[in-house]
């Protein structure tokens, strides 16, 4: 299979197929946080990854969201319409945490007045660099009405996935989304959504650590961390909300 490689990412390896619009996404039991500088290994992440990608994609399908995803082809890989990446990272938040907290000083789980879109680089040599739609804009990484529709998808994506999470007692912080072009120029949702580009919290606990069902427990070396991924993946199967998963 090697000879179909294409790339490999921090968290997934892409493949071709026979069909050169159908790409084939393998999850890995890698993990990386601040720009790779810390990375491990957790096992079972890739495969809880790929099940709670493959129920979120779905459910979203069902929204009417425009997404990447066709089918879960085994335990850890999922065959995706083939995509050109808009090299933009774009985070909804609800909640503040992480670099919003650094970068504003607004305290650690302040309820935002209304979710904030924001757009960061994709680019590792800088850091993924905070852009504004004028940087977008000089860079030409999406052309304006691209910018108005990324940021019309990520609100409404917002709400789906508040939505699925609110009867499995978690909150959705913020999440991290990333989008594709197709061959007829139609904008997809790319890449996943799981634990490791959302912030979520269980509502159950109140411990300001347990409640922490996300990858902010490999970036902070809180542990069970698989545990808390299966938790998430276990809540949203009884959630019933995508029928056969
Ligand atoms: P931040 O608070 O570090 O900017 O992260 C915002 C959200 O984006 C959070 O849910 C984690 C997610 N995220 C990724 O998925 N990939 C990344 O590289 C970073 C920095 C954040
Ligand atoms: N995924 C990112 C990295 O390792 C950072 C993060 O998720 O915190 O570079």
């Amino acid at each position: 299979m090697n000879d179909l490689f294409l790339y490999e990412g921090k968290a997934k390896i892409l493949y071709r197929t026979t069909d050169p619009t159908v790409l084939r996404v393998v999850y890995k039991d890698d993990a990386t946080a601040f720009n790779a500088q810390k990375r491990s290994t957790i096992a079972g992440k890739g495969e809880l990854n790929c099940a709670i990608a493959t129920y979120i994609l779905q459910y979203l399908d069902t929204q009417g969201i425009p997404t990447h995803f066709l089918s879960q082809s085994s335990s850890r890989e999922m065959l995706v319409q083939a995509v050109t990446i808009v090299p933009l990272e774009v985070v909804v938040r609800n909640l503040a945490a992480g670099s919003l907290c650094q970068r504003t000083g607004i305290p650690l789980g302040t309820e935002l007045a209304r979710p904030l879109v924001e757009f960061f680089y994709k680019n590792d040599v800088l850091g993924d660099p905070l852009f504004t739609e004028d940087h977008i804009d000089l860079l030409h990484l999406a052309t304006p009405e691209q910018v108005q529709s990324l940021k019309r998808l990520a609100i409404d994506i917002n709400h789906h996935l508040q939505t699925l999470f609110a009867p499995c007692r978690l909150t959705l912080v913020d999440f991290k989304l990333e989008f594709g072009l197709n061959a007829s120029g139609q904008l997809l949702l790319a890449d996943e959504v799981s634990p490791d580009t959302c912030r979520l919290w269980d509502q159950v606990t109140a411990d300001p650590q347990e409640r922490i069902l996300d990858k902010d427990r490999f970036r902070h070396d809180l542990g069970k961390v698989a545990d808390a991924y299966a938790e998430v993946l276990k809540r949203l199967q009884e959630s019933g909300k995508v029928k056969g998963l």
